[in-house]
C-alpha cells in the first residue's frame, strides 16, 4: 500500500476509536447526541460509512469572509446540523491565529456601510445575515448578549444587503490549525484536503 494512504487509513482509525467510544456513551444513554467539529468534506466521506450513530451536529468556521458553502449543503444533505462558529470572524482571536492575509469581517466596507444604514455595529450585521440565512451560530461574547439575541427579531436586511454580504466570501479561513500539524506536513493547507483528497 502506497505510504500516504496507509497513514489517512491509520488517521482515519484513530479518529473513528475516539468517535466508537462517543457512539458507546450514546448507546449506554449516557449522551444524546454526538457532535464533530471542523470536519472536511472528504474526511467526512471516510468516516460516514463506519459510523453506526451519525453526528448530530458539526461545528464549521463559517463568516462573510469564509462561508464553506459547499460543506454546509454537503452536511445539511445529510441530516447533520452545521453549527457555524467564529460566525463574527473572531476579531479578538489569539496572535497565534492571526495571519498577515487574513480578511477583517467587520472592517469590509460591505459591512460597514451596511452596519451604518442600520445603525448597529458591524458584528450585528453579520450575525442577522447568518440568521436570515436560516442558520446556527454561536457568537461568543461576554458585552453584547442581548443585542445579539435582539437583532434576530428586528430590522432584517433587505434582499440586496444579503445578497452583498453573500458576496464577500474569498475563502479567508482563519482556524488554520497549523498549530495540529503533524510531522512531515508541508503546511496548514494539508490540514483542509483543498484537492478534494486526504493529505497525509
Ligand atoms: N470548533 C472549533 O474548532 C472552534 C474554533 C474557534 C471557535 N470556536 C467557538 O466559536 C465560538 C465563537 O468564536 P470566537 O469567539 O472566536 O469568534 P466570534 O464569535 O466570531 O467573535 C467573538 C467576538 O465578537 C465580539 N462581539 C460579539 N457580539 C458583538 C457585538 N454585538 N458588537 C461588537 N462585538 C461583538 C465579542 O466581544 P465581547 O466579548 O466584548 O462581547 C468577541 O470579542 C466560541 O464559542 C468558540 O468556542 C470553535
Amino acid at each position: 500500500m502506497h505510504r500516504n494512504v496507509a497513514q489517512a487509513c491509520k488517521k482515519t482509525e484513530e479518529f473513528m476509536d475516539t468517535y466508537r467510544q462517543c457512539e458507546a456513551l450514546a448507546e449506554e444513554g449516557l449522551i444524546r447526541h454526538i457532535g464533530i467539529s471542523n470536519m472536511t468534506i472528504p474526511k467526512m466521506d471516510a468516516v460516514l460509512p463506519m459510523m453506526k450513530i451519525k453526528p448530530a451536529a458539526a461545528e464549521i468556521e463559517m463568516h462573510p469572509a469564509f462561508q464553506q458553502r459547499e460543506l454546509k449543503i454537503y452536511l445539511e444533505e445529510r441530516n447533520i446540523l452545521p453549527v457555524r462558529y467564529m460566525p463574527i470572524g473572531s476579531p479578538r482571536r489569539p496572535e497565534r491565529d492571526i495571519m498577515e492575509e487574513d480578511v477583517a469581517d467587520l472592517e469590509l466596507p460591505a459591512v460597514q456601510e451596511i452596519a451604518q444604514r442600520h445603525g448597529v455595529h458591524p458584528a450585528v450585521i453579520a450575525l442577522k445575515w447568518a440568521h436570515q440565512n436560516g442558520q446556527l451560530t454561536i457568537p461568543f461574547s461576554t458585552h453584547h448578549y442581548y443585542e445579539n439575541l435582539k437583532c434576530m427579531t428586528e430590522d432584517p436586511l433587505t434582499q440586496e444587503e444579503m445578497a452583498a454580504i453573500a458576496a464577500l466570501d474569498c475563502n479567508n479561513r482563519l482556524v488554520k490549525g497549523h498549530v495540529f500539524l503533524w510531522e512531515g506536513a508541508k503546511d496548514w493547507h494539508a490540514l483542509w484536503d483543498e484537492d478534494g483528497v486526504i493529505v497525509s
